[in-house]
């Protein structure tokens, strides 16, 4: 009884704040994209079952958005709008049209008695009612009931439309396919952030994806794979695979479905057909569309740019034309994407068939420089032209126009085609330069597929490292671009390559929150983007994001550890996190960091070495993960250094990216950082030579004592590394006259295959230095097609050394 008493209490205390007056609300307009004007307001609108819902009579589609709205609304705050012809004076929602307005403009007015959503078009609208789900709590965002939430907007005046009218995400289904349940979340991920493209990439190497009634066995081959790739493509050689079959396409019925989906939320879904590369699922299926179908062809268990490709011949092209038949009735989009990248040119040189088209085209290996590119391309290269040209002229038959990656422009582009840009930044200002439009897509900022937070602690991906600032910083139209770089650079996407995201779990992480910088760079003025206002609403869209169930990268609410030195030193130790306005509490003795831990406040000397562990706080509570980054503070920490090779790194570790550790002074080599073992970006490389080690000079400016180096090398040998073998130190007065101190060959224990970081040191007889030399032998030789992937080089070669963290006490 006592129990049904308090309960009973307790649901009336509960339902109590909605008959009193609404408690004052500081508001706040965390909206992503940042919208191009937002005026805020005093005051709330309040929602409930009084507030009419009006809308134009004569506008079924602008009525179709009103009522979407209307049954999210009812769906997670249990309230029904009214419907009405008109407001009447009454609190109201109104869908006014205005003709004037471009096509994805709108205007969102909101006073505590109406709410006013204006613009021309039904996109327009559906980008307002987007603004209005970001005033109101994320449970919004929900598919349940949430009695409990503030179901009220703030006052504002916002006039908004979008910077570019390209704003997407393309997503490979065909490393790992994608259940059809995730392209819907997907889309609707995309709409959310006023995106308007998903780029479905649906045939590559290791899959063919979408039913093609005129030729079955695309997908009953195509769509198959025998096995996948076990860990990273370079650790083992051979490589290793896990034995599972994997597969997966989507039907025409599907595909349909998703299209009528995505065109409700005013998102354009555009396909990836791939030619004449990445053919290997369509060659499996159909062999006669290689340049040797003598020679069988299996759906790839693993990811690379492979030779064998589609041959330009009458039975490819009929192929194409049918294959685009049933393409173009199932998507409406004006741009269908034609692929185009990464297609080796050796089957054309090889083939009769395409050398004596060659001749017959009368295509010529350039003499000068091509004036779009100033490279001079070979006749293969204009073979693919010729290829992409007679794919273009067939769609533009079908009243559609082609997409293709940037080496399109290889060998002269086809005339109407549009290229997207993915090398660099690069092919899409040169297509814009020659008239062409082009959409920016470029790595590393777009590369969704990359690292995002320090590859020590995150799953396995392809490489690189961008983080959320990193994307968040690019303009893909810097202000003091040419005229035709401003005219045709119609927009951005981020792309998300699925070699090692086999689950939706893993799109989900690649992709969020960097798509959500993408979805901004797309939509906002660079003069109205800033980073710190970015954070600062992103903090409200990682529970949007919960709410929907998504599972993003959550190195936001983590602290990631810098170092960085100027040329004359000290290395300075810096700690950020994005998280706005959280304290940054950090311990250097291996304890776990608490609220009442240290206070970082600014950069601090690296002294000595120390086992740093830092997290964000707010409010007493701590946001994230504890980052643990052992910092080693020796007599070469932050000192510049002289190396007699040229170093190489796999990744871009400078400028916002310096969280792995480097910096013009250090290079990596002497921040602080050891490399570790679950990626190759912050190591240094170093191609050795026969008779020449590794020789890395300091200057320690005065005379020092010494008595211990240590440093770190790599044991990989399908990357050509194996660990160093030998070490000698030499110490100089006046960096002339060197003396050989201390030599020590190394043996490691290595397996056959594999990727192993090792740590060696060697002790000595403390000596003085003002100049140290740590010589560094590599690790003997490795012979080609047993230890790596075999190539035209000689059968057996140098290993390379790669080093990361020098040290010496
Ligand atoms: C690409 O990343 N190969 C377009």
């Amino acid at each position: 009884m006592k129990k049904s008493i308090s309960l009973l209490l307790l649901s009336l205390l509960m339902i109590a704040p909605s008959c009193q007056k609404p408690k004052e609300t500081t508001n706040e307009y965390n909206i992503v994209p940042q919208p191009n004007q937002l005026v805020p307001k005093e005051g709330r609108f309040e929602l409930n079952k009084q507030v009419r819902l009006v809308t134009p009579s004569d506008a079924s589609e602008v009525k179709k958005v009103a009522d979407g709205f209307a049954e999210q609304l009812k769906q997670t705050a249990g309230i029904s709008l009214t419907e009405a012809e008109s407001a009447d004076g009454k609190p109201a929602i109104s869908f006014v049209v205005q003709e004037d307005m471009p096509k994805e403009a709108y205007r969102l007015s909101v006073t505590p008695t109406l709410i006013t959503v204006t613009a021309s078009q039904p996109n327009g609208f559906f980008y307002g009612v987007q603004t209005i789900y970001q005033l109101l709590p994320p449970a919004v965002y929900g598919k349940k009931l949430n009695k409990k939430a503030d179901w009220s907007v703030p006052a504002v005046e916002i006039e908004d439309a979008p910077r570019f009218v390209h704003r997407g995400l393309m997503l490979d289904v065909c490393r790992h396919y994608a259940p059809i349940e995730y392209i819907y979340k997907f889309i609707d991920l995309l709409a959310m952030n006023k995106m308007n493209v998903f780029h479905w990439h649906l045939t590559d190497d290791q899959g063919w994806r979408i039913e093609i009634k005129k030729y079955p066995k695309l997908t009953e081959i195509g769509s198959k794979r025998e096995k996948t790739l076990v860990d990273y493509y370079y650790v083992n050689y051979p490589q290793v695979f896990d034995g599972i079959e994997h597969g997966g396409y989507y039907t025409q019925e599907q595909i349909k479905e998703v299209v009528a989906y995505a065109a409700s939320k005013y998102i354009n879904v555009i396909p990836e057909i791939e030619m004449p590369g990445h053919a290997l699922a369509a060659l499996a299926a159909y062999p006669e569309l290689s340049c040797d179908s003598t020679q069988t062809y299996k759906v790839c268990p693993t990811w690379g740019v492979f030779e064998q490709v589609f041959c330009p011949s009458e039975t490819t092209f009929k192929f194409f034309e049918g294959v685009m038949d049933e393409v173009v009735e199932l998507f409406p989009s004006e741009y269908i994407h034609i692929g185009g990248d990464e297609c080796p040119k050796t089957a054309w040189k090889n083939s009769a068939f395409c050398q004596q088209l060659i001749r017959q085209l009368g295509l010529k290996d350039d003499v000068t420089p091509s004036k779009v590119d100033g490279v001079k391309h070979s006749k293969e290269d204009k073979l693919q032209s010729y290829f992409v040209t007679r794919m273009e002229k067939y769609l533009n038959g079908k009243g559609r126009n082609i997409i293709g990656w940037d080496e399109i422009l290889e060998g002269g582009l086809a005339p109407n085609a549009t290229v997207l840009s993915w090398r660099g930044v690069e092919g899409g200002m040169n297509a814009a330069k020659a008239g062409h439009n082009a959409i920016m897509a470029p790595m590393p900022y777009a590369y969704l597929d990359f690292y995002q937070e320090d590859p020590e602690i995150a799953p396995t991906t392809i490489g690189g490292y961008t983080t959320l600032k990193k994307t968040y910083s690019y303009n893909p139209v810097p202000d003091d671009a040419d005229e035709l770089v401003k005219k045709h650079i119609i927009g951005m996407q981020g792309n998300l390559w699925r070699e090692y995201m086999k689950t939706s779990d893993r799109v989900d992480y690649q992709a969020f929150p960097r798509a959500m910088a993408i979805a901004e760079t797309g939509w906002t003025l660079d003069a109205n983007k800033n980073w710190k206002s970015f954070c600062e609403r992103m903090v409200t869209e990682f529970e949007r994001l919960e709410v929907m169930d998504t599972k993003p990268c959550l190195n936001f609410f983590d602290v990631n550890v810098n170092t960085h030195a100027d040329k004359n030193g000290p290395l300075m130790v810096l700690l950020e996190t994005f998280y706005p306005n959280a304290e940054i509490r950090y311990t250097t003795d291996g304890s776990e960091p608490t609220n009442g831990s240290a206070l970082y406040e600014q950069p601090f000397v690296l002294e000595g070495n120390i086992d740093l562990k830092a997290a964000a706080f707010k409010d007493g509570k701590m946001l994230g993960k504890v980052t643990h980054k052992p910092l080693y503070g020796n007599l070469l920490a932050g000192k510049p250094f002289t190396v007699n090779y040229a170093m190489g790194w796999t990744g871009d570790i400078f400028g916002e990216n310096d969280v792995l550790g480097a910096d013009p002074t250090t290079f990596g080599l002497t921040n602080g950082k050891r490399g570790n073992n679950a990626s190759y970006t912050p190591w240094s490389s170093f191609a050795i030579v026969e008779g020449k080690d590794l020789e890395f000079i300091v200057n320690l400016d005065k005379p020092t004592e010494v008595s211990k180096v240590i440093f770190g090398s790599l044991f990989n040998p399908a990357m050509r590394m194996l660990p160093a073998g030998g070490i000698a130190v030499e110490v100089s007065a006046d960096g002339q006259q060197y003396t050989q101190i201390a030599e020590k060959t190394l043996k490691h224990d290595c397996p056959e295959t594999g990727r192993i970081a090792f740590t060696d040191s060697i002790e000595f007889e403390p000596a003085q230095a003002t100049f140290l030399k740590v010589k560094i032998k590599n690790g003997g030789t490795l012979r080609n097609g047993v230890n790596f992937e075999k190539n035209n080089g000689p059968e057996v070669i140098p290993a390379e050394l790669w080093i990361d963290e020098i040290e010496a006490y």
